[in-house]
């Protein structure tokens, strides 16, 4: 009897993906168009990856994250799901480029990148920010998920604690402010943001790339 090959299981697991992936889904299948192509930042375990592309079956949802072995798994979770989607791509957004000339493809509809900015140094929201710029379309979405300071303070006591247990874990980790971040984000071309209230004193933040038409 010939064993069918079964390809190794490097698929790793975030719990909080399974509790997020519907809500987001909602929020994104609303904003992104039906058609086009999506750049996802910091991948992680790739599950949220996979379900939005299995949901919205339009996308092209291209995945990236610097690490090699999160890289694996979300290849790992795409092959159990039987799903086709680009290979990952090694992306660290604090680089000046993040990919190299060959690889650079026509300008993305979206950026999406869920729960990065507060897991790593300020200069990662500044990478972000430039980057997404050089690489959506202008009217092209940049979508970031995560928490959030707002006014200069914590929206719930659970964002409070989780932001005390990132810093004492390093001290250029945080919760970002939602206003120094729109800040950056208008020196960097986009529009101040649409925001949305998600679950668990999360927001989405929706940030257009592109000039205003006058009089639109
Ligand atoms: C908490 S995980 C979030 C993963 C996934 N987006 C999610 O919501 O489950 C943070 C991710 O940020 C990635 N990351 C950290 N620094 C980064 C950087 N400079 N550029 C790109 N990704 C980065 C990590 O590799 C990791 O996958």
């Amino acid at each position: 009897m010939i064993q069918s090959e079964q390809a190794p299981d490097f698929r790793r697991f975030a719990p909080a993906t399974q509790r997020n992936r519907e809500p987001l889904f909602k929020v994104l299948s609303d904003l992104l168009p039906a058609r086009g192509k999506v750049l996802e930042i910091a991948s992680g375990t790739g599950e949220h990856a996979v379900w939005l592309a299995q949901h919205m079956p339009g996308l092209t949802w291209q995945t990236s994250d610097p690490n090699p072995d999160l890289r694996q798994s979300i290849a790992s979770h795409a092959a159990h799901a039987k799903l086709t989607l680009p290979l990952p791509m090694d992306i660290d957004v604090t680089a000046s480029r993040w990919m190299s000339p060959d690889e650079s493809p026509e300008p993305v509809d979206a950026v999406f990148c869920a729960n990065m900015i507060h897991i790593a140094p300020w200069a990662a929201t500044l990478g972000l920010l430039s980057g997404a710029a050089r690489h959506l379309k202008p009217g092209g979405k940049l979508c970031l998920y995560g928490p959030f300071k707002r006014g200069g303070a914590h929206t719930a006591p659970s964002n409070e604690a989780f932001d005390h247990s990132l810093r004492s874990q390093n001290s250029d980790w945080g919760v970002r402010e939602l206003e120094v971040v729109t800040e950056e984000a208008l020196k960097h071309g986009f529009q101040t943001p649409e925001i949305i209230e998600m679950p668990s004193n999360n927001l989405t933040l929706v940030f257009e790339y592109g000039a205003l038409v006058e009089g639109s």
